[in-house]
């Protein structure tokens, strides 16, 4: 049986590389006899659509935001214009392409239950907003750079991954943070695609998920999170490649096992588990030397760690090697 699995994203070259070398590798392809099966790839970007940012009114949480500003984080670059954040996406559960904004409004928020579980000394079950009660809101302004070579700068809200470890409480033993994405197909059409390895997984060793950078957003700009980028909570580990950045979280379990995450299932070789942002080390199909920034088509030179070495690269200094950078 022949099953067509989707290679990554599948992302269009033009979006991946500039424009020139794009077009040099097009009349490559042409030269090839392929140039048919690049333009039928080809297509225009969504950002025409219909802008959908705002949680809607049956958000308990709503109250909660904007949270206060920690001014540890800030930016080198503009914030990205929130109608380019919340309309141009990732979120498989709600199709391969960019536009899922409308079809991610089927995301039901409430009620959401989140279960810890594995090596800790308690396994509990909690609602998202008994858990928001538990820990302190902040706003942080965070670069996000995907492993497609485009990069956004957004107000997340939300609070220190390792609040929610301390509340989880880990026995010794525990190694790893294993993150699970909700699974129902009938609210997220995606999850029929039976391709893809459902649920969406991500993991981090306990000392990424316990470094001060690691956030579970649940708002942005300034309100809850919208449905399109993972409400109620979803992760941002912005010196890694934005895949790690689990959306729609129901699962933290701890484990002495190290995870096989979603991507890394598909396709090992190019998405793997530590996945640390780095220009000199391409993608086996783009260059990771520059980004494009949502919104205008800029590009500017990716940095190492996506700008975050200061807090993170010591965390790998005994790790060379381990494929750190893929
Ligand atoms: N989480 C889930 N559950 N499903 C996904 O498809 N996509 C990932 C990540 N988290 C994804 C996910 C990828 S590839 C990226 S780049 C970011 O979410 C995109 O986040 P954004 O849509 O808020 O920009």
């Amino acid at each position: 049986m022949l099953i067509k699995v989707k290679r990554g994203w599948e992302m269009r070259e033009s979006e991946a590389t500039p424009e020139s070398v794009f077009h040099d590798r097009r009349d490559v392809l042409k030269a090839m006899g392929l140039g048919t099966i690049l333009a039928a790839g080809a297509g225009s970007l969504p950002f025409g659509q219909a802008f959908a940012a705002t949680a809607p009114e049956t958000d308990p949480s709503a109250g909660l935001y904007p949270a206060k500003k920690n001014d540890k984080y800030t930016l080198d670059r503009p914030m990205t214009d929130e109608k380019f954040s919340t309309t141009y996406n990732n979120f498989y559960e709600y199709g391969e392409d960019k536009g899922i904004s409308d079809a991610a409004q089927k995301l039901k928020i409430r009620p959401w239950t989140i279960e810890i579980d594995g090596m800790v000394e308690k396994p509990m079950t909690m609602g998202i907003d008994d858990l928001l009660k538990k820990v302190q809101l902040e706003e942080r302004l965070y670069r996000h750079r995907c492993v497609e070579a485009w990069s956004m700068a957004v107000p997340w809200s939300g609070f220190p991954l390792k609040d929610l470890v301390a509340l989880a409480k880990p026995t010794s033993g525990a190694k790893y943070l294993q993150m699970t994405t909700f699974k129902d197909p009938s609210m997220a059409p995606g999850q029929k695609m039976f391709w893809y390895p459902w649920p969406y997984i991500e993991g981090l060793t306990m000392e990424e998920a316990t470094n001060d950078l690691a956030f579970i957003a649940t708002g942005m700009y300034g309100h809850s999170m919208p449905k399109q980028n993972g409400a109620p909570l979803r992760l941002a580990t912005p010196w890694k490649y934005g895949f790690k950045s689990i959306k729609s979280i129901v699962k933290f379990s701890f484990t002495d096992k190290r995870p096989v995450s979603y991507w890394e299932k598909l396709n090992a070789s190019e998405y793997g588990f530590w996945a640390n942002v780095n220009p000199e080390v391409p993608h086996p199909r783009w260059s990771q030397a520059s980004e494009r920034i949502l919104g205008g088509g800029e590009r500017k030179p990716t940095l190492p760690w996506n700008g975050y070495g200061e807090y993170v690269a010591s965390m790998y200094d005994n790790l060379k090697s381990e494929r750190l950078f893929a």
